[in-house]
């Protein structure tokens, strides 16, 4: 196996021929609507009762039925995990990297396939969906290799008459629970970690996007890891909760909101009769993403930057921007200049390559996100249209720094903007925000941004550039404060959540 790691190329939508390979695969896939996302237990695949994922740019297109797990299938899927583990957990770390690397390679051989699935079971624009497939490749072949690192041990320090060494054994059965916005991506990296490092793992999806999950559970199994090892159960929160509670799980891998993380949180540290360990939970959550603006920032630079930020995929990233914080200097010009480029933006389905804003997943976020808007008035709004669950992209200004607009995570194409004194009165507001989790600076001052790179709490800060879009391996990602518990998925420390460290010391 390759041995440096380099990202997977993203495709190059604007050729015509990749266009056509992307259409022809849209094509092939619709006519397999919808798709069949059974439970997968061991050798085993369960029905149930059945709910469906819908086009976020036509509702009425159903993408997949799925088989909801009750809480009597996540106990059997654990069983068959403590199976797996035993299994799995034995197997020498290049055989486990081995498969992984494979499944990649199963991912690649399918690139087309599975951005258009993401394209319509999460209303992911084509470059996203492509970055997504990517992004689920590269966390793949990163955490394959990362194992084979943590394998060959650290070094540690030796007396006469004494040898220490140290390894690293699986922490043992692990619950993987995910979001819809990544739904191939973020799945892969959560269920790679594990598997990498000798765990078995029960995998529950989001509701939204089960059939995403199932595509990354087959290329694994496909590619070697046993059945009994990765387990997929569809459903929502309730197969999310009974996962989270057995006291057969080790180890909880979390990514969406920070309401169901602390949930988690809380009931994972809870013990329950028969349990002998405490229960390690990994937590990616929310964000209240700020993108500063100094007084000699470019401008051209920053308009982009800032839409894109803030309305691609709809705003739908933890990553994404919510607020600009604008220095009095330039903050007429650059409202004037914003107000006037969100009419620009093309709103529309996620698979014409034109557009610029999509959807968003559903209709309780669509609603839950108009009420936001209609909570103040807005100083400027692009389009919108009723076929499918779109927002208008909307901008606000002035608003006080007590409103939710501002406070709350809206997880939509909602920006507000706001005029700051000063850089480091900027800094003052994101400071007093309850999350941590990407942050933005646009300045041509090196001082200013050695200051804002220090003083800033969040864990991705980036300079001159947009805010979303962290590679595996080049931006180690995940925050701190209520946006989790700082793991930095696709850094080199990851796989050591999903371990424990054994030292042995002999007498020689
Ligand atoms: P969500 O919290 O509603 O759901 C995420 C997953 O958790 C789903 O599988 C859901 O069924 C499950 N779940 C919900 N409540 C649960 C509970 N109490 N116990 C167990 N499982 C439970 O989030 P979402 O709508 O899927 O995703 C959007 C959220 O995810 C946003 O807040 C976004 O910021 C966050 N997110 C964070 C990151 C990151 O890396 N920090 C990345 C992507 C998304
Ligand atoms: N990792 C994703 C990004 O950086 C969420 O946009």
């Amino acid at each position: 196996m390759n041995t440096t790691f380099r990202n997977e190329p993203l495709l190059e939508l604007r050729r015509g021929p990749v266009r056509n390979e992307a259409l022809q695969a849209l094509a092939a896939l619709d006519a397999r609507l919808p798709l069949e996302v059974p439970m997968l237990i061991g050798d085993d695949v369960v029905t149930g009762q059945v709910f469906a994922s819908v086009d976020p740019s036509n509702p009425t297109t159903v993408v997949a039925n799925a088989h909801a797990a009750t809480a009597a299938h996540v106990h059997d899927a654990i069983t068959a995990a403590e199976r797996g583990q035993q299994v799995w957990s034995k197997r020498p770390t290049t055989e486990r990297a081995a498969a992984l690397s494979r499944a990649a390679g199963i991912l690649r051989s399918r690139r087309f396939e599975l951005a258009a699935l993401a394209v319509r079971e999460a209303g992911k624009p084509w470059a996203e969906a492509d970055g997504d497939v990517a992004e689920a490749i590269d966390f793949l072949e990163y955490y394959a290799q990362n194992a084979l690192v943590l394998d060959a041990g650290r070094p540690l320090v030796q007396m006469p008459g004494e040898r220490n060494s140290m390894r690293y054994v699986p922490r043992g059965v692990t619950g993987v629970i995910a979001p819809w916005n990544f739904p191939l991506a973020i799945a892969a990296g959560m269920v790679s970690a594990a598997l990498a490092t000798g765990n078995a793992v029960v995998l529950k999806p989001a509701e939204q996007a089960p059939a995403c999950a199932k595509a990354v559970v087959d290329a694994l199994h496909a590619a070697g890891v046993p059945h009994d090892a990765l387990a997929l159960l569809p459903g929502g929160d309730e197969p999310g909760k009974a996962l989270v509670a057995d006291p057969r799980i080790h180890t909880i891998v979390f990514t969406g909101s920070v309401a169901a993380g602390l949930n988690i949180l809380q009931t994972a540290h809870t013990m329950v009769p028969g349990q002998r360990h405490v229960k390690k939970v990994i937590a990616e959550m929310g964000g209240k993403n700020a993108i500063i603006v100094d007084s000699d920032a470019d401008l051209d630079d920053v308009v982009p930057g800032l839409l894109k930020s803030a309305f691609g995929f709809a705003g739908q990233k933890c990553s994404a921007a919510s607020r600009a914080l604008i220095h009095r200097a330039v903050a007429d010009e650059l409202t004037e200049r914003l107000a006037g480029a969100l009419s620009t933006l093309r709103v529309g389905p996620a698979a014409d390559f034109g557009t610029d804003v999509p959807p968003v997943i559903d209709i309780a976020a669509q609603q839950r996100i108009e009420g936001y808007i209609d909570s103040a008035a807005p100083l400027a709004q692009g389009d919108t249209r009723d076929d499918g669950f779109y927002v208008p992209p909307t901008l606000f200004a002035g608003l006080p720094t007590d409103h939710k607009i501002i406070q709350e995570e809206i997880f939509g194409p909602v920006l507000s903007l706001e005029t700051v004194d000063s850089v480091e009165h900027a800094c003052e507001l994101v400071d007093a925000g309850g999350f941590a989790l990407t942050g933005g600076l646009f300045s041509r001052s090196p001082r200013t941004i050695e200051h804002v790179s220090e003083r800033t709490p969040v864990g991705n800060l980036y300079i001159n550039r947009e805010i979303t879009g962290a590679m595996v391996g080049r931006q180690p990602f995940g925050g701190g404060r209520l946006s989790g518990t700082g793991p930095k998925a696709g850094g080199p420390d990851y796989l050591l959540q999903f371990v424990e460290a054994r030292a042995v010391t002999e007498n020689t």
